[in-house]
């Protein structure tokens, strides 16, 4: 397999299955309605609302294009994507994520509920809506209360919550998911501090896997015919 093709390919017809979400986004950027966010994450000395308008968060907190399309195209490794996503946001990563034929479910957990009502106003209007569990909770709310026997994943793509520890624990908590087959960990902001970057590598250490360091977040493989080692991929354009 063509690992760096198969992450980094694009093409006219895959824009065009996901103009939608970057239209989304720009309406999103236009959108200057403040909200009162609830930080249950790394962000977050206290659980009292921030004022943040709808733009700033878009800004700051959505997956980049550049990302979503990673997330697109790491489906398309499998034949039916069971994905678990930790961090809802507004919708973007979760929408390249179910936009893709490969995908057959999408289940995703958003603590703060003024930002899951955006997300879920999206999300719930698309055809492929039909794939999408949205839980508006925290992660370990919501992870506790998954079924182990019938909520099984191979694709999971952490991205909120940026403390060491913590992904570290959410890590464990999903691997009592992972279904048999092989399966992929995505995480985001890896190099977000020195504690993101050491819990990343404890888990590289830890599980032997094949890795993928790819700047800005990081991909864990765990699949018997992948050979353990630790990658380094550079995208052809940046991804910030
Ligand atoms: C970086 S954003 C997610 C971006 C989104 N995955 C995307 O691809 O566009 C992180 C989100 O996780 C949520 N979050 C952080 N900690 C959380 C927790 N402990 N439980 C539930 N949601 C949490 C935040 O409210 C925020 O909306």
């Amino acid at each position: 397999m063509n690992l760096y093709k198969s992450l980094d390919g694009w093409d006219s017809e895959k824009s065009l299955v996901c103009r939608h979400i970057e239209q989304h986004r720009q309406g999103l950027l236009k959108d200057k309605t403040v909200i009162n966010k609830i930080d249950f994450g790394a962000g977050s000395r206290s659980l009292k609302p921030k004022q943040q308008s709808i733009s700033w968060q878009t800004n700051n907190s959505a997956c980049p294009s550049s990302l979503g399309k990673v997330l697109f195209n790491i489906t398309n490794l499998f034949n039916e994507a069971k994905i678990l996503e930790l961090g809802t946001h507004f919708g973007i990563g979760t929408a390249y994520l179910a936009s893709s034929e490969s995908t057959k479910t999408i289940t995703s957990i958003e603590a703060c509920k003024n930002t899951f009502a955006i997300a879920e106003k999206f999300l719930l209007s698309q055809t492929y809506s039909d794939k999408i569990s949205l839980i508006n909770s925290t992660f370990y709310e919501s992870l506790e209360k998954l079924n182990n026997n019938t909520n099984k994943f191979n694709l999971f793509y952490i991205d909120g919550d940026h403390k060491g520890k913590s992904l570290i624990n959410y890590f464990t908590i999903c691997k009592e998911h992972l279904s048999s087959e092989k399966s992929i960990f995505v995480i985001d902001d890896i190099n977000w501090s020195k504690d993101m970057f050491s819990a990343w590598n404890k888990l590289c250490n830890e599980y032997n896997s094949c890795s993928i360091n790819a700047g800005r977040f990081g991909i864990l493989l765990f699949d018997n015919t992948l050979p353990s080692v630790r990658l380094m991929l550079k995208f052809s354009k940046p991804l910030i």
